[in-house]
């Protein structure tokens, strides 16, 4: 298994990963047309010729960027993907001297376990929430914030 930036190939499984997962109301879907627009934020897990994990990393203000989108393989979980996708997204965070790093996320304990802490929603910026617009939980949310710095 190798992590590395995504490729327009990598695009339909990409899109086939996250659609399990947001299926099972666990991340929020993302189009075809939006992972293409977005490639360049991916980095994807390969092994042989299968993604097998994807993780975005979006810069939303001068020092602040999102985790998006991060899914490991039901069969290819727990092997420490989930957390190489994390350390490899803020070391990326760090080289473009962003400060703060957030994500959006039902899981929350995992990205404790990586140092970040939980934080109220209403803390980001409105610009954050440009994403809901587009979720059908809009009135429920059930994600929880959590930020750490990448340093
Ligand atoms: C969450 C997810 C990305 C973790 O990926 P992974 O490759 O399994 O992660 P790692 O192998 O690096 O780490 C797994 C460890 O985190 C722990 N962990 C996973 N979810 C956790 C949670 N919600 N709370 C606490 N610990 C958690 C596991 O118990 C495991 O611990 P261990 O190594 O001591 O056994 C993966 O489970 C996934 O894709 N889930 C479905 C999509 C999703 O919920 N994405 C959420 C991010 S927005």
């Amino acid at each position: 298994m190798h992590i590395r930036p995504a490729k327009v190939s990598d695009a339909r499984q990409i899109n086939a990963l996250i659609g399990t997962f947001a299926e099972q109301d666990k991340m929020l879907f993302r189009s075809l047309a939006d992972i293409y627009e977005h490639l360049q934020t991916f980095l994807v897990a390969q092994e042989d010729d299968q993604v097998v994990g994807c993780c975005a990393l979006e810069v939303v203000w001068s020092d602040l960027a999102e985790i998006k989108s991060l899914a490991v393989a039901q069969g290819h979980q727990s092997k420490g993907i989930g957390t190489a996708f994390v350390t490899a997204a803020l070391e990326k965070a760090r080289e473009l001297g962003i400060g703060k790093v957030f994500a959006l996320t039902m899981e929350p304990g995992f990205f404790k376990r990586l140092g970040f802490v939980e934080v109220p929603r209403e803390s980001l910026p409105m610009k954050v929430w440009r994403d809901c617009a587009r979720c059908p939980k809009q009135q429920s949310c059930d994600e929880v914030a959590v930020l750490r710095s990448p340093a």
